[in-house]
Order: structure tokens, then C-alpha cells, then sequence
């Protein structure tokens, strides 16, 4: 494939964690059919992902998921024009499940395969939206794995403005979760006691919104947390402990999105940028996106969210993250390229990164 003739229909492959997720987007029709396999209820009993369970079941579910989605866009194998697979970050068995299957289809179909930046999946994730954001904007990458906040200028044109010192936003939500005694993934669950929740009733601590800079911290929130929660539900029982439960959510999502909104609006101010994109797990909580919009209006911007389906993992997003790099020219290298961890600010723009003929493609 070259630039006159560049690749339009991708077959999108996720497998980074706990969801698989397959996909086929065309650049001139769009996204065709997508599917998701679940494996909450696979790790729910451990109260968290299980790597190695997590890889077997990819396996199991992969090449199933793939036939569903070319049946229903009514595409034969043959007419796919490019393979996309996240790369990384992620759990490496689990990549590599996806990256081997993708690489040995576009071997087999005989087209280009990339690797795609997990991340760069969710923060290009609203460009699926009939109401797509321009460049540039600011995005806040929220997910279990990570908290971004990037100055985007363009696709694979990201500058990294902050991120968290230490748990990432969905991290202090599943741990939140857990002290509550709420099932995996946490956020849900969390964002939906905290719904009963007294909003007056505690106040806890912003981190670190009193320093300069977009970095964030939520392991002492987490900490808090979990001490308000010891010393006030002493001695208490059945409704009381509930209400206590409740109240303590709230408290907890209360700070998160107070946090976050405070960064993001000194990040949409400092870069003097009015678009504000959220994207990742996170992304799907409700006060979360109803407090960016009230803030975004007041600075005179407007904030952009993906479909609530496409805030947590897909194959949408890769799909249409691959195939923008696809369609420049870019291509994986020789080398096996699953890399678990992997800095989004390493990533350049389409068709300016690793190609086939380079040998400095990312292993690792
Ligand atoms: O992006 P994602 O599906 O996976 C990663 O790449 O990590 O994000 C999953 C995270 C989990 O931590 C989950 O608890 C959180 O997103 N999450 C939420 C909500 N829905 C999912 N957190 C808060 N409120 C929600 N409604
Ligand atoms: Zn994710």
C-alpha cells in the first residue's frame, strides 16, 4: 500500500486487560460492527484481573469475536486492508494474545499490521462521535491503569502536561470499592452508592490542588478513606453502617471530580485551548461529566466524551487509532512488538514512527 492507494477498511484487536474487544472501521463508511467479550464476572471472585486467566480467555474468545464481526459488516476475510492490535501498555500475556493473532491474520491476509498505544485508543475514542472534536485539545485520560492529562496538537502530536504520582483514578475507585465491600470493577459500583450518598456529611481532601503544576495523587484519598470509614462505622449496624456506606462514597467521588475539574481547568487555561476531551473507564462516570460541562461553559469551551460503550476498553478505538496510522504508511516492524509499559509521549505522529524497514521497532 502506498499514499495513493492507502487503507481504508481495519480490523481493530484490544486485549490488553479484561475486556476483548474486536472491531472493523472504514474510513469512508465508518465503524462497520464492533464486539465486546466481558471477563468481569471471569475475575470477579479474585477481586481483581488474573493475568493468566485473563490471557487464556482472550485466546478463547478472539477468533469467535472476529468471525461475528466481519459476518455482521458482511466483509470476507479478504477485504480487510489493515490489522490493528494494542500494543501496550498492558498485561503483557494478555497483549501478546491479541498482537498474535493480528499479526498472523494480516500475515495471512497479506496486509499491513500496527501496534497501537492503548491510550491512544481512548484519547482518539470521541473522534467516533458524529460530533468530533478539533484539534487541538486538552485531554484527561482517566482509566484503571492511568491519569493522564495531555495537550493534544494532533493525532501522534501529544505533549504531557500531568499525571498521577501514584494510583490512577480507577485504581482509587476499584480500591474504594473494595473497602465498601463492592464487587470488580469498582467505579460503577462506587459512582452508584454514591448516588444515595449525603453530600454534606464529610469533606475530604483535594490532593494536591494547592501546588502549581497538572500532577495528580490519589493513594493518600484512598488512605483517607479508608481511616474515615474505620473510625465512624464503629459499633454501627444495618442501616446506620449503609447510610455510613453511602456517605463515604460520596465523599470519595466528590473529591475525585472536584480534583479533576480544578486540574483541567488549569490545564484548558494554561495551554489557552477551549476543547476539553475525557476519555478512559472513567470517563463513564456521570458527576464527572456533568461537572467538566458546567466548568468547560464557564471557560467559554466545550468538553467531548466517546459513547459511554467506548469510554472503557474496545476494538472500536483501536480500530480507528490504526487505521489513522494505517493510512500514512505506518507499519510494525519485523520484531514482535508487545510492550506492557509504554509512555504515550513516546509516540510520534502516523507514519513518522517505526516502519517495516526499521530496526529500532519497540520490543520489549
Ligand atoms: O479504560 P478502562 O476500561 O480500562 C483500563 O484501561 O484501565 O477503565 C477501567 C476503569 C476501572 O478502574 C473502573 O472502575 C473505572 O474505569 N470506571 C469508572 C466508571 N466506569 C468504569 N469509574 C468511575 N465511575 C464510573 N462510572
Ligand atoms: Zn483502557
Amino acid at each position: 500500500m502506498n499514499s495513493s492507494n492507502p487503507v481504508d477498511l481495519v480490523l481493530g484487536v484490544e486485549s490488553s486487560c479484561d475486556e476483548t474487544g474486536v472491531a472493523l472501521y472504514s474510513g469512508s463508511r465508518g465503524l462497520l460492527a464492533h464486539r465486546l467479550h466481558s471477563q468481569v464476572e471471569l475475575h470477579a471472585e479474585f477481586g481483581g484481573v488474573v493475568p493468566e486467566l485473563a490471557s487464556r480467555d482472550h485466546i478463547r474468545r478472539l477468533a469467535p469475536l472476529i468471525r461475528a464481526v466481519l459476518r455482521e459488516a458482511g466483509v470476507a476475510g479478504g477485504e480487510v486492508q489493515g490489522v490493528a492490535y494494542t500494543a501496550g501498555p498492558g498485561l503483557v500475556g494478555a497483549l501478546l494474545t491479541g498482537a498474535g493473532l493480528a499479526r498472523s491474520l494480516a500475515w495471512a491476509w497479506q496486509v499491513p499490521a500496527v501496534g497501537v498505544h492503548h491510550m491512544e485508543g481512548h484519547l482518539l475514542a470521541p473522534m467516533l462521535e458524529p460530533e468530533a472534536p478539533a484539534f487541538p485539545f486538552v485531554a484527561l485520560l482517566v482509566s484503571g491503569g492511568h491519569t493522564l492529562l495531555v495537550e493534544v496538537e494532533g493525532v501522534g502530536r501529544y505533549r504531557l502536561l500531568g499525571e498521577s504520582l501514584d494510583d490512577a483514578v480507577g485504581e482509587a475507585f476499584d480500591k474504594t470499592a473494595k473497602l465498601l465491600g463492592l464487587g470488580y470493577p469498582g467505579g460503577p459500583a462506587v459512582a452508584a452508592l454514591a448516588e444515595k450518598g449525603d453530600p454534606e456529611r464529610f469533606r475530604f481532601p483535594r490532593p494536591m490542588v494547592d501546588r502549581p503544576g497538572l500532577d495528580f495523587s490519589f493513594s493518600g484519598l484512598k488512605t483517607f478513606t479508608l481511616t474515615t470509614l474505620k473510625r465512624e462505622s464503629r459499633g454501627l449496624k444495618g442501616e446506620a453502617l449503609e447510610r455510613l456506606e453511602a456517605d463515604v462514597a460520596r465523599a470519595f467521588e466528590e473529591a475525585v471530580v472536584e480534583t479533576l475539574t480544578i486540574k483541567c481547568r488549569r490545564a484548558v487555561r494554561h495551554c489557552g485551548i477551549s476543547t476539553l476531551v475525557l476519555a478512559g473507564g472513567v470517563a463513564a462516570n456521570r458527576r464527572l461529566r456533568r461537572r467538566m460541562d458546567a466548568m468547560m461553559e464557564e471557560e467559554g469551551g466545550r468538553t467531548f466524551y466517546p459513547r459511554l460503550e467506548f469510554c472503557t476498553d474496545n476494538g472500536a478505538m483501536i480500530a480507528y487509532a490504526g487505521w489513522q496510522r494505517l493510512r500514512a504508511g505506518e507499519r510494525s516492524g519485523p520484531l514482535f512488538d508487545a510492550r506492557p509499559r509504554w509512555s504515550l509521549a513516546e509516540l510520534r505522529p502516523p507514519g513518522e514512527a517505526f516502519s517495516a524497514d526499521d530496526s529500532s521497532c519497540p520490543v520489549s
